[in-house]
């Protein structure tokens, strides 16, 4: 962690295609340029990123995302789509949201071919489990992003498994040539067409092999389906990644922050989330989503009782409290001593 650093828009300039306030490379960073852009559909477009002087990116697993570091300090999480043996690119894909608090809508109008950006990255928490006997994978529009990955991963691995990917109606559908690849092991529900209906999740984990292990990644109401219906199963046969937040974040406040390693103490006010606290004071901190979806601001704590509000760390992780996503997550007591 400790990556991230903010860079003027006067310096960002210095950057070559740079777009104003792009933030700048650290030793953690990358710059990469978008090679191409291809318009999947109406509302999704992906981009091949390389680096600028040609060369390996680092290696990934199925399942990784990278951040785009975007303008005014925007920090965005994209999920890898392409195969994990390519190392000489990324490619992720962008859904403009119609409630984008700026970066898919600054990603589809102003990213293009040539465009240089800073990326960190990649971070895996959506790890693929390549040993079971058969993986189900269930993806809800642009959920289909790391699914996508894994599906090409099982399928070099020759393993056992199948996709189902909703989508309200063909048109919305991203990556159809690619799917078509892998024949009959992907199935297409739409429900918005006619005679269409919403996906029976709980019927497939009801059809599932004894030992099948799950994988999902959509909208939210798809993945609380995919919760209720696989609730009895071993968590570790359940995967999923939220693109965003399913519960408030903590913001209560009014308790002591201290950081461990520069003795210095912070109040957290009411509104405002320990991370927040942080960056007005100035401290450089990592973050992204700011909802506990991504990791990216995890942080060791020392001391103190975390109240956890992020989708990442486990219910055994959650009550060891030795860590915490400090974006959306508070705390229970008075006092809460971070590895900071
Ligand atoms: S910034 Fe993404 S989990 Fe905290």
């Amino acid at each position: 962690m400790g990556r991230k650093h903010t860079q003027s828009v006067a310096q960002a300039k210095d950057i070559d295609h740079c777009s104003d306030g792009l933030q700048v490379e650290t030793h953690m960073t990358r710059r990469v340029r978008v090679i191409t852009e291809t318009w999947e559909t109406p509302l999704i477009t992906s981009y091949d990123l390389r680096l600028i002087d040609g060369g390996q990116l680092p290696a990934f697993t199925a399942g990784a995302h990278i951040d785009l570091m975007l303008p005014n300090e925007l920090i965005r999480s994209y999920s890898l789509t392409n195969p994990q043996s390519e190392r000489h690119r990324y490619v992720i894909a962008v859904q403009k949201d119609r409630a984008s608090r700026g970066g898919s809508k600054w990603v589809h109008e102003a990213l293009h071919p040539g465009n240089v950006l800073v990326i960190d990255g990649p971070r895996n928490n959506f790890v693929l489990n390549e040993t079971v006997e058969k993986s189900i994978l269930i993806a809800g529009g642009i959920g289909i992003t790391p699914l996508l990955c894994m599906a090409d991963r099982l399928s070099t691995l020759k393993r056992n498994w199948e996709l189902i990917y909703c989508s309200r109606r063909r048109v919305d559908m991203a990556f159809i040539e690619i799917l078509a690849r892998f024949g009959e092991r992907v199935r297409f529900n739409f429900d918005e067409e006619p005679g269409g209906k919403m996906l029976d999740i709980a019927a497939i984990v009801r059809a599932a092999t004894a030992n099948a292990h799950f994988y999902c990644c959509g909208p939210l109401p798809m993945l609380a389906a995919f919760e209720a219906a696989t609730a009895e199963l071993p968590r570790e046969r359940i995967h999923v990644e939220y693109f965003s937040a399913k519960q408030q974040p903590a913001v209560a406040g009014g308790f002591k922050v201290v950081l461990a390693k520069s003795g210095r103490e912070f109040t957290v006010p009411p509104s405002k989330s320990i991370l927040d606290t942080l960056l007005d004071a100035g401290l450089d901190i990592p973050y992204s989503c700011k909802e506990g979806v991504c990791g990216s601001c995890e942080t060791k704590v020392l001391e103190g009782a975390p109240d956890h509000r992020d989708l990442i760390l486990t219910p055994e992780e959650r009550d060891a409290g030795k860590t915490m996503m400090i974006c959306c997550s508070g705390s229970k007591r008075e006092k809460l001593v971070l590895d900071l």
